[in-house]
């Protein structure tokens, strides 16, 4: 049986280190970490998540700030809350809660925010740090970033010599994260949905890294004996048997059919999830650093 990776307990340490940082920057330079985060319609999945990145960053110490625009808003209005933000200096990070109202293009409010306020690491002046190895100055994507504390928490900080496979090539997450697996001297093969024979290149995986976006994709025969698997799905089904109404929440692993075959492997919940906020949370606090001096 697979280890199970405890993202949760993984996340409430580095949560705590956070809080001991944020109170000596308080200390020795008066400045408190401001988040701001802003939030387009009423989609209910991104307003959980939204409030949920607010009452972290309130027990962090941070300054909290959340932004909520109507469905309708322009793409001029929406761009002017991001300017405002961008010149104000008690707010460190700014981050545009995505997807965007369809009416709205996102790439051109994405890459206004100044690249040292981008929390999210999503501005091109980020994207290309990561991409040419320059892990120091710029600030990397939350969730890619937290998913490679989890395969540091088994490995340890040196891959090499392990094959990497990363399922999903989007910019928030499959790009950065095979960049960070690279850097980290992990030979990568970035998959997708056009790869041939998905299965056999999972199996050529020593840490196989799913993200989809389709439940339960990835089965037993794709997992190599002993590899381990990180689980960046998350998709919401109904869970009649856990009463009318009632939800849970699945990954891109089949985990019930993995977890016999992997060596270790992240649950979903509490697996790669709580781990991303957390980031974000470090990634605000860098950036308050940083403006600090
Ligand atoms: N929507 C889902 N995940 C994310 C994220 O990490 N950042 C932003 N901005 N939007 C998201």
């Amino acid at each position: 049986m697979a280890e199970r990776i405890d993202g949760k307990a993984i996340a409430a340490g580095v949560i705590e280190k956070i809080k001991t940082a944020t109170a000596e920057l308080n200390t020795a330079k008066g400045v408190v970490p401001g988040l701001a985060v802003v939030i387009v319609g009423d989609d209910a999945a991104s307003h959980t998540y939204v409030a949920a990145k607010g009452k972290r960053a309130k027990e962090c110490g941070f300054h909290s700030v959340q932004v909520t625009l109507d469905a309708d808003t322009s793409q001029a209005d929406l761009e002017k809350v991001v300017g405002e933000l961008n010149a104000d200096p008690a707010i460190h990070g700014v981050l545009v809660q995505l997807p965007l109202p369809v009416h709205l293009d996102e790439f051109p409010v994405i890459q206004m925010i100044r690249p040292e306020k981008d929390v999210d690491g999503l501005s091109i002046v980020n994207a290309g740090k990561l991409a040419v190895g320059d892990l120091k100055t710029g600030l990397i994507s939350c969730t890619p970033a937290g998913a490679m504390i989890l395969v540091r928490s088994i490995h340890g900080d040196d891959l090499s010599g392990l094959n990497a496979v990363v399922v999903g090539r989007s910019n928030l997450f499959g790009k950065p994260m095979g960049r960070l697996l690279l850097q980290a001297n992990a030979t990568v093969t970035m998959a997708h949905s056009r790869t041939a024979d998905l299965a056999s290149v999972c199996r050529n995986a020593d840490i196989l890294v799913a993200a989809t976006g389709r439940a339960e994709m990835v089965k037993a025969d794709w997992v190599k004996p002993g590899a381990t698997v990180i689980d960046v799905g998350i998709t919401r089904v109904p869970a009649p048997e856990r009463g009318e109404g009632r939800t849970r929440l699945l990954g891109d692993v089949d985990f019930a059919a993995c977890e016999p075959v992997a060596g270790a492997i992240t649950p979903v919940p509490g697996g790669v999830g709580p781990m991303t906020i957390t980031m974000l949370m470090a990634n605000t606090l860098i950036a308050a650093y940083r403006a600090a001096g």
